[in-house]
């Protein structure tokens, strides 16, 4: 987590570094601070938002400097532990994303050598070790330190008299953007976009020396040399475009990306092949992605025989896995801490692996054998929603080609149902949201990976407690919840599990729980049941899944916009999660 920004060019750097890290904001944003200069260094940093208190970089002079936008891991979110932080000196600034796991260890060592430290933070270290380490060598003093350093960094840092910007990564995403004799430094190339295309995505053990005119790439004391990608990125998608948020925006794309990752799944006829083929399929992801990765579960079984297994990433390490299995890894950001060393433990297995991810270039794409990318485009809101339909539709295709039909008739009922759930009016159920502390969403079948997605999107964006269950589930405990307080949105389509689940809603009922009920509007048994019936478009089951998705994702977006809460940027969260 935590976005960092650095830049060494013609311009002034304290603009650059504003942009980008607004842009980065959606990495973390409890507080933030940029450091600029060259004789000596200044830095500005406080706790809170950039894009609301920009001016506070005005006295920031220069056309060097490193700017971070923090999600706290180590001490409270406050200007004490907002980056840039400095030695004792004040001649080195560093802004750091990560974890550095033995900074207890360095930090006791470091004040018994006197030195004093401003922060809570487990970053702080770096630039005190930096400070003992200086024998007039800015890039020999960063080197020195780097093997002291346990866990994961990705560093910029300054230091007063030199004209040098320092990059190091391990671990932790970073990426040079190759201007006209100037230099970008960013944990991802959404700020570089708007100067340069020219991307260099940095490896693990990098470390980077940018000045102007020059950027040298070393790792373990060797010079490398990294490709340069040129990035495909649609600045017009990363704007709101006359949406109130970016959440709303994304919701309202979903028709376009599902058709986009559709089709782009579906020319990787090879990887489809080898799925069909695969005595075991192992799916690892996280948070949304992992609901993503259940719905696949639930079709390929059904549908071409194959057996999945769906893992959360941050616990895969500790089961034992077959090596026989093919792995696929799920991430929107492609650069989630726990989804990348579950693959790379699949990896280290001999499995063969598969990312599926939105962001061209990220970790993922490198651990993994293949790639196969959703065409979400950008997503900004942190809540994911478009990346989700986009995963949905990546598996759509592989199903396709794992059962060699032609899925374009499937292709247009989805488009055309998620278009008409962008208007069914979600107002009552929203009404009845609001007024609660806790909602139930149950589901059956391929249903219940679309509860568990649409009690995520309700807690993390209205800061209403939900909780996505198995119909069946529900006796086994949850009822003791139940009540008036209590509504459920339950999903209740025609097909498998149909007469169990309106048992289940009626047993809901008589312990007095408001049911919104998500079906088909001629039910005529669901309008007995439920309190508040909101109709899904006809369509077969893919189409059921995506019109259920978007009916979920606005309940919640209305919900939380009822409720007055930040939609795009919920309170504690981070759009990539970057620590374990
Ligand atoms: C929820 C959400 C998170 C992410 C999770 C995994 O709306 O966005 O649950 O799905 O952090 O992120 P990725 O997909 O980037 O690996």
């Amino acid at each position: 987590m935590c976005g960092i920004v650095g830049y060494i060019g013609w311009r002034e750097a304290a603009p650059v570094l504003v942009g980008g890290l607004k842009s980065l904001e959606y990495r973390g944003y409890d507080s933030f601070g940029v450091a600029t200069g060259t004789d000596s260094i200044m830095v500005a940093k406080r706790k809170g938002r950039i894009s609301e208190q920009a001016d506070c970089v005005s006295g920031c002079h220069g056309t060097r400097g490193i700017g971070h936008t923090r999600w706290a891991t180590h001490g409270l979110p406050d200007d004490r532990n907002a980056h840039p932080h400095t030695d004792c000196t004040g001649q080195f600034a560093i802004v750091h994303n990560g974890i550095i796991e033995n900074y207890a260890e360095l930090r006791r060592g470091l004040e018994g050598r006197c030195h004093r430290f401003t922060s809570d933070t487990d970053s702080e270290v770096i630039a005190h070790l930096i400070e003992e380490a200086w024998e007039g060598d800015f890039a020999a003093a960063v080197r020195a330190v780097l093997p002291l350093l346990e866990g994961s960094y990705a560093i910029l840092a300054v230091c007063a008299g030199s004209d040098e910007v320092i990059a190091a990564r391990e671990r932790s995403p970073l990426v040079i953007g190759l201007g006209d004799d100037e230099f970008f430094a960013c944990s991802d190339s959404t700020p570089i976009v708007e100067y340069t295309r020219n991307i260099m995505v940095l490896e693990d053990g990098d470390l980077v020396v940018m000045r102007r005119g020059a950027v040298a790439v070393e790792n373990g004391g060797e010079t490398v040399v990294r490709e340069t990608t040129y990035i495909d990125y649609d600045i017009e998608a990363s704007r709101k475009g006359g949406f109130e948020h970016f959440m709303l925006k994304e919701i309202f794309e979903q028709p376009d990306v599902f058709q986009q990752s559709f089709r782009l799944a579906c020319t990787h006829q090879g990887i489809s092949m080898l799925l069909s083929r695969a005595r075991g399929v192992s799916v690892i992801a996280c948070g949304t992605s992992y609901n993503a990765a259940l719905l696949f579960r639930y079709f390929a079984e059904k549908e071409c025989g194959v057996p999945v297994r769906v893992d959360l990433a941050s616990e895969y390490r500790y089961l034992s896995t077959p090596d026989d299995e093919i792995v696929i890894a799920v991430s929107q950001s492609g650069e989630t801490a726990d989804t990348l060393s579950a693959l790379k433990k699949a990896v280290a297995s001999s499995c063969p692996t598969i990312a599926i991810t939105n962001v061209q270039g990220s970790s993922i794409t490198r651990a993994a054998d293949h790639t196969i990318y959703t065409g979400a485009g950008p997503e900004i809101s942190v809540a994911a929603t478009k990346s989700y339909m986009g995963q949905f539709a990546a598996f759509v295709g592989l199903l396709a080609g794992m059962n060699c039909s032609d899925m374009s008739a499937v292709e247009r009922s989805v488009r055309q149902v998620i278009e008409e759930s962008l208007l069914t009016d979600v107002s009552e159920a929203v009404s009845l949201c609001a007024k609660a502390s806790t909602i139930f969403y149950v589901g059956r079948g391929i249903f219940y990976p679309v509860a568990l997605e649409g009690a995520l999107k309700m807690k993390e964006i209205s800061y209403i407690h939900a909780e996505g269950y198995a119909a069946g589930e529900i006796k086994h405990g949850p009822f003791a919840l139940l009540s008036e307080e209590t509504p459920a949105v339950a999903v209740c389509m025609p097909g498998d599990g149909y007469q169990s689940m309106l048992g289940n809603l009626r047993e809901m009922k008589a312990r007095g729980t408001p049911l919104i009920g998500i079906g088909y509007g001629d039910d005529i048994d669901l309008q007995d049941v439920a309190d508040v019936c909101i109709p899904v478009p006809k369509g077969d089951a893919y189409a059921q899944v995506a019109a259920v998705t978007v009916i979920m994702q606005r309940i919640a977006y209305y919900t939380a916009l009822a409720l007055g809460q930040d939609i795009d940027k919920p309170r504690n969260l981070a759009k990539s999660v970057t620590v374990e």
